[in-house]
């Protein structure tokens, strides 16, 4: 393992100096690891794929997630329109107004794994400024080959009697969809959690079981994977959220969304409605994928949450997520070192860790 461990550093240093033209071929050749893996049908070439947020909202970071060499991407969740601009979740579009990293020294004394803590919300954009770089970034992962996936949130109902806005959603998945996407995320923001429409278990329900099916009247062949809120009704009801987007014809789901909390500031005292991620976020996480698996619910995951070395990677996929989607760890990192790091790091990175085992 020793001299494996060397030529895995080699390479990874050889990556970082843009050396490498194709990673996951070269770890095939040399340490017969195959790094492929899929988000449903698509064909990924490594199982890390850039989460939505703060770094996948312009097309300049599109492209160097592309040229770093990220296996797939989901944009910055937009709030849909009709097609006269009405936007019926446009409180969502905000700006955070506190952004802090936080370490909880009690579950991590060395301080490695910090967690962002912020309010923003989804992209603060119209959806036609939004259109314009969303084309920009489809472009660039096509010319890189690297999937692109969408993200999106338009009317949500308030009770169990409410009639959608359907033609918020329809709309706004039919001009996706001319500019080339087909896989579609709903993001269930964490931020619902503040909202009292999210109060009632039924609604929620109806979310999950309704919203796909109205995605589905688009004229195009889409997929969509919502991704589930982490709410605080117990684990049966994480389990059913996703048993109602099943039901609607979700093709998979994302597990699932930041914790909601209010988090105090330090020195001022002042308390926020905050998100955040970490290990607290991996462990519920992790436990909601294993309640799915132990009642056979094979639906496709995409896992996301606490993913800062290859082995939460490889614990996320050997409980049968189908890839891992990362933010936290790239917003510390960097694109190329969290990318690199994950996949070659001599001890902790996907390939070491699957040589060892
Ligand atoms: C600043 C910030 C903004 C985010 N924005 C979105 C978003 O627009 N849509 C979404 O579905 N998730 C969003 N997320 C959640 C991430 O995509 C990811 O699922 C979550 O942070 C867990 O992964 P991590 O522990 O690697 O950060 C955001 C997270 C952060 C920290």
């Amino acid at each position: 393992m020793r001299g494996e461990s060397v030529e895995i550093g080699r390479l990874r240093e050889a990556a970082f100096k843009g050396e490498l033209s194709d990673l996951e071929g070269e770890v095939y050749r040399r340490f017969g690891v195959d790094l492929s893996a899929c988000y449903l049908d698509l064909e990924l070439k490594n199982p890390v794929i850039l989460a939505p947020g703060p770094l996948s909202q312009r097309v300049s970071q599109i492209e160097r997630a592309c040229r770093a060499g990220y296996g797939a991407i989901v944009l910055k969740s937009v709030v849909g329109e009709d097609e006269h601009g009405n936007a019926s979740m446009s409180f969502l579009r905000r700006k955070p107004s506190f952004m802090k990293w936080y370490i909880d020294r009690e579950v991590d004394p060395e301080g490695r794994y910090p967690t962002i803590h912020w309010n923003g919300g989804l992209d603060t954009r119209r959806f036609p400024e939004y259109l314009e770089f969303a084309e920009k970034a489809y472009d660039v992962g096509e010319r890189f080959n690297v999937p692109l996936i969408a993200s999106i949130l338009c009317h949500l109902v308030s009770d169990p009697d409410e009639e959608w806005n359907v033609d918020e959603w329809i709309y706004t998945v039919e001009r996706m969809c001319e500019i080339g996407y087909r896989y579609f995320e709903i993001d269930f923001c964490p931020f619902l959690k503040g909202e009292r429409r999210a109060e009632d278990k039924e609604t929620v329900l109806r979310w999950y079981r309704e919203a796909p099916k109205i995605i589905r009247e688009a004229p195009y062949d889409v997929k969509v994977i919502p991704k589930i809120l982490n709410l605080d009704f117990g684990l049966d009801f994480q389990v059913e959220m996703v048993k109602a987007a099943f039901d609607g014809g979700s093709d998979g789901v994302t597990i699932a969304n930041r914790l909601y909390r209010t988090f105090r500031e330090g020195g001022s005292g002042r308390v926020y409605g905050s998100s955040h991620g970490g290990l607290e976020l991996k462990r519920r996480n992790q436990e909601q994928i294993r309640e799915l698996r132990r009642r056979s619910i094979n639906i496709p995951i995409s896992a996301t949450g606490g993913v800062y070395t290859g082995r939460d990677i490889i614990e996320y996929l050997n409980l049968g997520s189908q890839n891992v989607q990362v933010l936290t760890y790239i917003m510390m990192s960097g694109f190329e070192r969290a990318l690199y790091n994950l996949l070659l790091d001599p001890r902790d990175g996907v390939v070491a860790v699957l040589i060892q085992e």
